[in-house]
């Protein structure tokens, strides 16, 4: 499949859907040096400076429907910390539904976004951003006490080839297990097996509510099971998780 390398865009997931539009096919990879855009989860920036990180985006064309696009989220984080347990053998954990967790700061996120037709979906773009050699110490305050970078877990620069080339390996793994053998097993096992959620308590907010509950279990959709409160279990589709204690 293609890549497609940048020096500067304002985001490679904007530049994946502009380019899927025009009817790019599935595989293609998008990769900038610097993000002038860049975009995470829930309306927030991505800070993306030049040379320092990954900010690659891949353009995905799965027969399935638009309710499982969780599923994709799924599989690239199990590819991304497959990936980077290959390479630095750090204790690499995922944090669901999207975050990539070294020594409990976030060292990566990923931004899924679909074009969707009611029942099937036209294409799904997946975005990845690594925080790779990065100066912990050029972070904002607030940021350097939830993010931090690989470089400043191993203490040594690293190359980002090899990291893009050990998580395209994986992903691809991954990924043509679950659209040519229709399994997803795999994944959803990393995501167990790395899962910094699994068992604890969390807070999970979303538009309505805030809850807090017991994590339980990853269902093979891509979603949470929790526990309430009252000792209900329910389903969590998405939202904003955060893992206490
Ligand atoms: C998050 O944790 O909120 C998701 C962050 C996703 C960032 C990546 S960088 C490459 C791609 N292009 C973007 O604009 N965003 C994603």
């Amino acid at each position: 499949s293609k890549i497609y390398h940048f020096e500067s865009i304002d985001s490679t997931n904007n530049m994946a859907k502009k380019m899927a539009s025009e009817g790019a096919a599935e595989g293609t990879i998008i990769i900038a040096e610097e993000q002038t855009g860049g975009r995470g989860r829930l309306g927030r920036t991505w800070v993306s400076p030049k040379g320092t990180g990954i900010w690659m985006s891949i353009i995905l064309r799965p027969n399935i429907a638009p309710t499982e696009a969780a599923k994709i989220t799924q599989i690239t984080a199990a590819a991304v910390a497959s990936g980077l347990r290959k390479i630095i053998g750090e204790d690499v954990g995922i944090k669901w539904p999207n975050d990539i967790i070294i020594h409990r700061k976030k060292v990566c996120g990923i931004l899924t976004e679909l074009s969707a037709e009611l029942n099937s979906v036209n294409y799904i773009v997946v975005g990845i951003g690594i925080n790779v050699n990065m100066d912990t110490k050029d972070f904002p305050e607030e940021v350097r006490r939830i993010a931090t970078s690989i470089k400043a877990c191993v203490g040594r620069t690293v190359s980002r080839k090899n990291i893009v080339k050990e998580i395209l390996h994986s992903f691809e793994e991954l990924y043509s297990d679950f659209t040519y053998n229709k399994n997803i097993k795999k994944s959803i096992e990393i995501c167990k097996k790395y899962s910094v959620t699994l068992g604890k308590e969390v807070k999970i907010k979303n538009k309505e509510k805030e809850v807090v509950a017991k994590a339980i279990d990853l269902t093979e959709d891509g979603q949470l099971l929790i526990k309430n409160q009252s000792g209900v279990i329910e389903k969590v589709f998405s939202g904003e998780v955060s893992v206490r204690g």
